[in-house]
């Protein structure tokens, strides 16, 4: 996904964290500890259990929902420390090192456009807008690796009927927060900020479609989009924007960061198709973080009960 400046790095190119963790285990078997092992070690301090508890908001009485899948969760520590948010750094360590100063206090989200209420929402009033639900679901990173997570959040769709979208709005678009000063790394990332999404009306109103605010049971980390971001499971992972601060409803499909910066590489819908790969890489399979061996990647990220109806008719290989 590496574009600009990092040109000669892809996505393909950045080491598995199976992988990694393994070539660590070796070197330190063979009693080669590098200064890298040892900044690693101080990321891993940073989010120890008692940090996490200062830092974050526990949540209770969540709802338990029907779309979990029962399969075993990813652990917190690798959910946490190999993420992409370019705007703290390209590198899967770089969000976890870089983000903990981020200020995301008096966030507020606005939302316009064709809608008949447009709304500008505190994250307090985000979190009254419907019964906060823990939903477990698999993300897919387009660069083939995968993660489980139990989310916290509700179906977007409560916020949508809340605002009245008019008969003109066919798409949403998605804006994250940007600010050079709290985000100095973006500079180098190679692609525009802010980070732009968007998603067919349909496909935003789809109970799947997660307005998310936590994970774990506790108020979202830095790094993983706090206070709020989007996640949409059977679209691969950079659908899932972070950190949002704009939702427009407009009849315009919106331009999508990564589909500006490599075109022919990211689509618009981006569903997780295991059988139109990537033009560098196979879609085929993935690799679960922790995980050695490699599992077949499935159609829709295995959603598709729930989100195929809505491309009936559509060739998925031109509309990638
Ligand atoms: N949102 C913003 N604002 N900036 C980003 O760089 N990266 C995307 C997506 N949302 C990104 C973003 C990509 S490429 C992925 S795979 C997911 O976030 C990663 O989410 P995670 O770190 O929670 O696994």
């Amino acid at each position: 996904m590496l574009i600009g400046r990092a040109a000669d790095l892809t996505y393909a190119d950045v080491t598995p964290k199976a992988v990694y963790l393994n070539r660590r285990k070796f070197l330190q078997a063979m009693g080669i500890v590098g200064a890298g092992v040892a900044a690693g070690r101080r990321i891993f301090e940073l989010a120890s259990p008692s940090q996490r508890a200062l830092a974050a908001t526990k949540f209770s009485g969540l709802v338990k929902s029907p779309f979990s899948t029962t399969e075993k969760i990813t652990p917190y520590e690798d959910v946490t420390h190999y993420n992409n948010f370019y705007e703290f750094g390209t590198d899967k360590a770089d969000p976890a090192r870089n983000a903990q100063k981020f200020d995301t206090s008096n966030w507020v989200v606005s939302v316009e456009g064709d809608v008949a209420k447009p709304s500008k929402f505190t994250m307090d009033e985000i979190l009254k807008l419907a019964p906060l639900e823990e939903r477990i679901y698999r993300h897919r990173c387009v660069e083939a690796w995968s993660i489980v997570v139990p989310w916290t959040g509700f179906s977007f769709s409560n916020l949508v009927k809340l605002v009245e979208p008019t008969p003109k709005a066919k798409f949403v678009a998605f804006q994250s927060y940007y600010n050079s000063r709290q985000m100095p790394q973006g500079r180098w990332a190679g692609i525009d900020f802010p980070y732009v999404e968007g998603l067919r009306m349909d496909e935003a109103i789809n109970p799947l479609t997660l307005l998310c605010v936590g994970m774990y049971g506790e108020s979202l980390p830095n790094q993983d989009g706090a206070p709020v971001r989007m996640v949409i499971p059977w679209k691969y992972g950079f659908k899932s924007i972070k950190s949002l601060v704009k939702i427009k409803f407009q009849s315009k499909m919106p331009p999508t960061t990564w589909n500006l910066a490599a075109p022919n590489e990211y689509g618009f819908y981006s569903n997780v198709n295991p059988n139109v790969d990537h033009p560098r890489w196979s879609q085929a399979r993935e690799r679960r973080l922790g995980e050695i061996f490699k599992r077949p990647t499935l159609m829709f990220n295995g959603y598709g009960d729930q989100v195929a109806s809505m491309y009936t008719g559509m060739d998925l290989k031109k509309y990638y």
